[in-house]
């Protein structure tokens, strides 16, 4: 008997195949959101599932699916599963780190840029048929080559914007959780390892990178935002919550900094309404590793840390390994 597994959100179909060769696979290609009731209830009798980070894999859940093996989330973060409740559970919890630090740096990249050079706006500007003629100083942003990049949160996405910024001639500070090695910072565009108020008072432009945990909530609220410069960017690649969006809006309302490009929202896909007033931001809808090859290899890692886990091996990408010694 094949092991069975639910996939909670759609995905690729040939991903699907893949999993349907050795195991019994319950599929969600109509892609319905399950609230917490229905999940549980379709996980009755599963091994395994295939989650998503619009799942939540809370301690209840976990109780509640006493046959589960394996959590094995299509995203390199995991905050919406509580790991340490799985691994009381003997649940293992994987992960897709790497496959998409490429491609979710290029989004922060782009958004650092459209916010700054004001990319968005001066569109909508155009498109509302409101450009009748060409001024001195239409649409003056900030320059990005020759200026200080700030990021917080530098694994290895942030190493990867970090390596992008050697184009553009720019200084690189980061703070982060512990200094990288010498080797790391040298191939990071020789980035610094500053304090982070430091990091906040001098950088031009601000990349977040890190982690969303209950000590990363909020590390950017009024009291930050206070201490950037009135011409800063700040942009936002890690997940919601990280920023306390408020007083974001706040601030870019009050020009105390330039601009803003942001990816991810507290409570997403709800989002501040205040961000819609605003001209002085660029907003994506959570598309930070969303290019085709990036997405089919992070379903594929999903796939087979799942298929490992209900084989008897150790998943590639195990978040938990005391789970083992259970
Ligand atoms: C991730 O992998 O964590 C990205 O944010 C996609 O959800």
């Amino acid at each position: 008997m094949k092991p069975k597994v639910l996939v909670t959100r759609a995905v690729f179909p040939e991903v699907i195949a893949r999993l349907a060769q050795l195991l019994e696979v319950e599929s969600n290609q109509d892609d319905v959101i399950f609230g917490e009731a229905e999940l549980l209830q379709r996980l009755q009798g599963k091994d395994g599932v295939f989650s998503n980070p619009t799942d939540r894999i809370s301690a209840t859940l976990l109780q509640g699916a006493p046959g589960l093996k394996a959590v094995c989330n299509m995203a390199v973060g995991y905050n919406n599963i509580d790991v340490a409740a799985a691994t009381a559970a003997g649940v293992m919890v994987t992960n897709t780190p790497d496959v998409l630090n490429e491609t979710t740096a290029d989004l922060g990249w782009a958004l650092l840029m459209a916010a700054a050079r004001r990319v968005t706006e001066s569109e909508h500007y155009l498109r509302a048929g409101l450009w009748k003629k060409w001024t001195y100083d239409g649409f003056m942003g900030a320059d990005v080559h020759g200026s200080t990049l700030g990021i917080i949160g530098m694994g290895r996405i942030g190493q990867a914007v970090a390596r992008r910024s050697m184009g553009f001639n720019m200084k690189v500070i980061y703070n982060n959780r512990s200094r990288l090695a010498p080797e790391l910072e040298a191939h990071a565009n020789n980035a610094q390892y500053v304090a982070r108020e430091e990091l906040l008072r001098s950088a031009d432009h601000i990349v977040l990178v890190l982690p969303y945990s209950a000590e990363s909530h909020h590390t950017i609220g009024a009291r930050e935002l206070d201490m950037m410069k009135p011409t800063a960017t700040l942009v936002n690649i890690a997940r919601g919550g990280i920023v306390d969006d408020a007083a974001l809006i706040s601030a870019l309302k009050a020009g105390k900094i330039g601009a803003a490009g942001i990816d991810v929202f507290e409570n997403e896909p709800a989002f501040h309404p205040g961000f819609l007033e605003l001209t002085n931001v660029a907003l994506t809808p959570h598309i930070g590793s969303a290019s085709l090859n990036t997405r089919l290899a992070m379903a594929n890692t999903a796939a087979g840390n799942l298929i490992a886990a209900l084989s008897g091996q150790t998943p590639p990408n195990l978040l938990n390994p005391d789970v083992l010694k259970k």
